[in-house]
């Protein structure tokens, strides 16, 4: 039987074809993953974050596996965003797919720069990362401190115009509804949650951290009963569409964030074991959506019936 649910989505005003986007640091800027399907299958693509410069990122090894996850410490290493634009944007264009591109900045002045150049290429949104937890400027220093948080958020959006601002939150706070409630005063339209919780493994013939930076950001299957708990707390704290993720590689996995209260999920570190993960995220989605007898998979959205 063909499958009838409607599965598009809108995340402050972006609609998509369905809910499943990827993950920023985890498809660079969909070209190798191009040469596997049309990316137009999926419902939005949050690029590899973006600093205002050029950067190689932190020394190597920075990728270790653990069990159910990896940890990484690439230290947004990225050809900034002046390159974005002129060579990677156009590429994604070619494809019918939300494009969100991720920013980092040392300075809140860095992260309204960049937001002007991008609302003026035309993308269809910015996510705004507070939360890198492998940089020393910028980075976790703005995503643990509500009053910094919000700074960059009213920065970032006095220079995006028309294009949809959304904060990307750190698991790595106390209390992460104080966060989002600054940056939600501060005039953000979305937030995106979780990134990677910070980590360290040592190996224990050398006595050595495995990373070269010693500590880096667990993502992976382990972190989504974390994820599913934040964007709970979250969705009940703010009212604003939530982009989840953390730890996503099937479609049970997806539905849990939005019944959580996510509006759309994104797929990551699934995709260096099977690169086809968010279509099978999708379709996976679109079978559960179908089975408890909804018309739009937009109504799993916040269906969670706490104890
Ligand atoms: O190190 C990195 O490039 C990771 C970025 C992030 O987690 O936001």
């Amino acid at each position: 039987m063909p499958n009838q649910v409607d599965m598009t989505v809108n995340l402050a005003g972006m609609v998509m074809k369905n809910p499943v986007c990827v993950a920023s640091g985890t498809y660079g800027f969909g070209r190798e993953y191009g040469q596997f399907y049309d990316l137009s299958e999926i419902g939005g693509i949050c690029a590899k974050g973006l600093t205002l410069h050029r950067r190689e990122g932190n020394p190597a090894p920075r990728i270790a596996e653990t069990p159910m996850g990896i940890l990484n410490s690439v230290g947004l290493q990225n050809p900034g965003v002046d390159a974005f634009i002129e060579h990677e944007l156009p590429y994604l264009r070619q494809f019918d797919v939300k494009v969100i591109a991720n920013i980092s900045g040392n300075t809140p002045e860095e992260y309204g720069i960049m937001c002007e150049k991008l609302a003026e290429a035309g993308v269809d949104m910015i996510e705004v990362n507070i939360s890198c937890p492998n940089v020393k400027a910028g980075g976790l220093a703005y995503g643990t401190r509500p009053e910094l948080a919000a700074e960059v958020t009213r920065e970032a959006k006095a220079h995006a115009g028309p294009v949809p601002v959304m904060v990307k939150l750190s698991p790595n706070v106390t209390d992460i509804t104080d966060i989002a409630k600054a940056v939600a005063d501060a005039g953000a339209d979305a937030l995106s949650l979780i990134n990677t919780l910070r980590g360290m493994r040592i190996d224990v013939n050398t006595n050595r951290p495995v990373l070269k930076m010693n500590t880096g950001g667990l993502s992976g299957p382990a972190v989504l009963p974390v994820a599913v708990r934040m964007v709970w707390e979250v969705a009940q704290a703010v009212n604003l569409p939530i982009l989840g993720m953390g730890g996503v590689s099937k479609g049970e996995d997806a539905a849990q964030l939005m019944l959580a209260g996510a509006t759309a999920v994104a797929v990551g570190t699934a995709m260096f074991a099977d690169p086809f993960a968010p279509i099978a995220v999708r379709d996976g989605l679109a079978d559960i959506a179908q089975r408890k007898g909804l018309t739009a998979v937009a109504q799993l959205t916040g269906a969670v019936q706490p104890w």
